[in-house]
C-alpha cells in the first residue's frame, strides 16, 4: 500500500485488520496538553483518538493527589485561554489552586468542549514503531491492543515518570508507603508516625501540610532547597468579575516575560540600584504572591555569581529569622547553589513546621541513609521506624515517558538509545529519523521552563499549523533533517552557558541518582525565554518551516 495525503488512508487499512485500529492521527496522554491537542484537531475535523494510561484525564493533576498540592502558577494565568466560554464560565476560588479544584477545572473543560468521547484510558502504550514504506506508526498497548496513525503526537508530560530513591531495602518496608505522584486515597495520618524522604516543591508542601496531623514528622534531606513563601489567599466574587474582565491583558502580560507568568524581570541594573533600594525591593517580593521573589527579581540574580550571593545571603537571613532553632536553620539553608537556579519551591508556613516539637529534620549529608528495612530507616547515625514512608523523589524528568515506551523510528533507530546522553530535538517539536512524531510541549520546548499552558497553548497552535500546511500542500510526511536538529540542539546548551542553573544538579539539568546513566548534566530545557521561543518558531514557519523535510 503506498501513502496517500496526510490524512487520506485506504479505506481497508482504516478498518484494521484484526485487533488494529486506525486514526489518522493519535495523541499519547491527556493532560492539559493532550486535550489541549485533541480539541484543535477536532477543529479541524480530523480523525483522532488520545490514548491515556490513567483511568481519567488530567494527568499531573489527576495524580497528585498529596496534601497541600497546589499550583505556584497564578490560577487565573494556568487556566486555557483559548476559549470564551471557559474563561466566562469558570470562577478560581483561590490565588493558587489546589490539586482538587484543577481536576476540577480539567473535567469541566472536558465536558464543555465534549473532549472525553476522543479518550480511551486504561491504555497505556509501551511502544509505537515506524513502518517507513506505509508511512504509518503502529502504536501498541501494554495489553497488547494496537493502533495505527499517520501522526502520533506526543503529550506525555515532563513531570510523569516517577522515581523512588535508590536506597537498599526499599522493598522491605512492612507500613504504608508511597511515591506522591501515587497517594493512595484514604490514607489516615493522624497518630501516625511519618517519614518524608524529599525536600523538592512536592516534599515541601507535604511537610508544611501534614506537620500538625501526624503523630510524629521526620523529614530526611539530601540537599536543601530555597523557598519563599506563596502568600495564597481566596479569591472573592468581586475580584473573580475583576480577574475575568482583564483576561487580555493578564495573557499579554504572562506572553510578555520570558516565564510565561505575570511577574516579569525588573528592568533595572542589579548594580545600579542602591543596596537599601534593592532590600526594599526584596522585602515587597517576599510578601508578595507568587514567583515575583524568582521572575519579578533582578535579572544578575539568575546570571551574576555575585548578585545571586547577595540575594541568597538576603534570604538565608529569612529563614533564620522563622526557624526558631539556630542550628536546624542552619540545615535548611543551602550550599551548594544559590537562590533561583533550581525551582524554587513556593511554601506556605514550611519553615515554621520545624519549629513544631512534634517534626525532626535529619541532614543525609551529615547522616546518610544506610537502609530502608521492616521497620523503618536507619541512618548512619541510628534506626527511625515509622508507620508511613513518604518518596517525596521526584521524577524521571522531562524525558522520562518517552524513555518508558519503546519508539523506533526509521530503520528500528530506538528513541531511547539515541536520547541516551540527552535529547536530541528540532525546535522541541521533532527529532530526525522519527517521521511524523510530533512532541507537544516536548524536551527543548519553553513550556518545560515556563507556566506550563501558556508555552503549551503556543506549542499545540504551532505544530497545528505545521499540520495544516502539510494538508495544504498534500503532504503525508515530515521530519527535521539532521542539520536543524545538531543546531537546535547546540543552541540549547549555548543557552545552558548563560544560566548559572548551568551548575544546578535538580531536574533542570537531568543529573538523577536514581536513575542509570543520569550523572552527567541532560540539555533538556530551552532557556531562551518563551518570547524569544515564540518569535523563533514564528519565523521558521514564516520561512516555509525550514530544517524540516516534507514528502
Ligand atoms: C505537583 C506538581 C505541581 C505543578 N504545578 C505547576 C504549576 O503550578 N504551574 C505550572 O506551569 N506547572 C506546574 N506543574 C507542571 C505540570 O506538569 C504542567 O503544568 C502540566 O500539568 C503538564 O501537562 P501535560 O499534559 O503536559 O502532562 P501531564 O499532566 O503529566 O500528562 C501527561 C499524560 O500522559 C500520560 N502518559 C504518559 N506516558 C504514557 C504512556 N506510555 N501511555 C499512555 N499515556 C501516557 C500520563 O498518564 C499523563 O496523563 C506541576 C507539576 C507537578 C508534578
Ligand atoms: N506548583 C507547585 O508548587 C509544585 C509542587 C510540586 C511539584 N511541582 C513541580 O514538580 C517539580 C518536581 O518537584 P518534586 O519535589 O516532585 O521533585 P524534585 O524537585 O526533583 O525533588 C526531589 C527531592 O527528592 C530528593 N531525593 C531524590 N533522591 C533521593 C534519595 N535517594 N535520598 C534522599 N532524597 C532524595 C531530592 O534531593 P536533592 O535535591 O538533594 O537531589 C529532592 O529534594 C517541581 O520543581 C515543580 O516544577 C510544582
Amino acid at each position: 500500500m503506498k501513502a496517500k495525503g496526510i490524512d487520506q488512508m485506504d479505506p481497508s487499512a482504516k478498518e484494521g485488520s484484526g485487533a488494529i485500529r486506525h486514526h489518522d492521527y493519535v495523541i499519547l496522554g491527556a493532560g492539559l496538553c493532550g486535550m489541549y491537542g485533541l480539541y484543535r484537531l477536532l477543529e479541524i475535523d480530523a480523525d483522532v483518538v488520545v490514548l491515556e494510561s490513567h483511568e481519567d484525564l488530567g494527568g499531573t493533576w489527576f495524580k497528585n493527589r498529596y496534601p497541600g498540592c497546589r499550583f505556584d502558577s497564578e490560577s487565573y494565568t494556568y487556566g486555557y485561554s483559548f476559549s470564551p466560554e471557559v474563561l466566562s464560565e469558570w470562577s478560581w476560588s483561590e490565588h493558587f489552586a489546589s490539586q482538587p479544584e484543577t481536576l476540577s477545572y480539567l473535567n469541566y473543560v472536558a465536558q464543555r468542549l465534549d473532549l472525553r468521547k476522543h479518550i480511551q484510558f486504561g491504555s497505556q502504550v509501551s511502544s509505537a514503531v515506524f513502518d517507513d514504506e506505509l508511512t504509518l506508526w503502529t502504536v501498541t498497548l501494554v495489553d497488547g491492543r494496537r493502533f495505527t496513525c499517520r501522526v502520533l503526537l506526543a503529550a506525555l508530560g515532563l513531570l510523569s515518570a516517577p522515581v523512588k530513591p535508590r536506597i537498599p531495602g526499599v522493598e522491605t518496608f512492612a507500613g504504608s508507603s508511597f511515591h506522591t505522584y501515587d497517594w493512595p486515597e484514604g490514607v489516615k495520618l493522624d497518630g501516625k508516625r511519618v517519614a518524608v524522604i524529599g525536600t523538592g516543591s512536592t516534599g515541601v508542601q507535604v511537610i508544611s501540610s501534614i506537620a500538625a496531623d501526624v503523630d510524629s514528622l521526620v523529614v530526611f534531606q539530601l540537599k536543601p532547597n530555597w523557598c519563599a513563601p506563596l502568600n495564597n489567599s481566596p479569591i472573592t466574587t468581586a475580584e473573580m468579575e475583576q480577574i475575568r474582565g482583564s483576561y487580555t491583558d493578564i495573557f499579554s502580560r504572562c506572553d510578555a516575560t520570558p516565564g510565561g507568568f505575570v511577574h516579569g524581570p525588573d528592568p533595572r541594573s542589579f548594580w545600579e540600584v542602591p543596596p537599601e533600594e534593592r532590600r526594599a525591593l526584596w522585602e515587597k517580593l517576599y510578601a508578595a504572591p507568587g514567583f515575583g521573589i524568582w521572575l519579578g527579581n533582578f535579572r544578575e540574580i539568575l546570571q551574576d555569581e555575585d548578585a545571586n550571593a547577595e540575594f541568597s545571603a538576603y534570604i538565608a537571613e529569612k529563614i533564620c529569622e522563622r526557624v526558631d532553632d539556630p542550628q536546624v536553620a542552619a540545615k535548611l539553608i543551602p550550599k551548594d547553589h544559590g537562590f533561583g537556579v533550581n525551582r524554587v519551591p513556593l511554601e506556605t508556613n514550611y519553615y515554621e513546621a520545624y519549629n513544631r516539637s512534634n517534626v525532626e529534620l535529619v541532614d543525609l549529608e551529615h547522616t546518610p541513609i544506610i537502609e530502608i528495612n521492616e521497620t523503618g530507616i536507619r541512618t548512619t547515625h541510628r534506626q527511625f521506624d515509622f508507620d508511613i514512608i513518604v518518596y517525596a523523589t521526584g521524577f524521571d524528568a522531562i524525558t522520562g515517558s518517552y524513555d518508558r515506551i519503546d519508539v523506533r523510528g526509521v530503520g528500528g533507530i530506538s528513541l531511547r538509545e539515541k536520547w541516551a546522553d540527552g535529547p536530541l530535538t528540532y525546535l522541541g517539536v521533532q527529532v530526525a529519523g522519527f517521521p511524523n512524531f510530533m512532541m507537544l510541549g516536548g524536551p527543548h520546548s519553553a513550556s518545560v521552563a515556563t507556566n506550563f499552558p501558556r508555552a503549551i497553548e503556543f506549542s499545540v497552535k504551532w505544530v497545528s499549523g505545521l499540520i495544516a500546511y502539510m494538508r495544504g500542500r498534500g503532504c503525508n510526511r515530515v521530519e527535521p533533517t539532521e542539520e536543524a536538529e545538531a543546531e537546535w540542539t547546540d543552541h540549547i546548551r549555548e543557552l545552558y552557558q548563560r544560566q548559572l542553573l548551568r551548575n544546578s544538579t535538580s531536574w533542570f539539568t537531568g543529573r538523577n541518582p536514581n536513575i542509570d546513566g543520569h550523572d552527567k548534566t541532560r540539555y533538556l530545557i530551552y532557556t531562551g525565554g518563551a518570547p524569544r521561543y515564540r518569535k523563533t518558531l514564528n519565523e521558521v514557519a514564516n520561512d516555509e518551516y525550514r530544517g524540516f523535510h516534507f514528502s
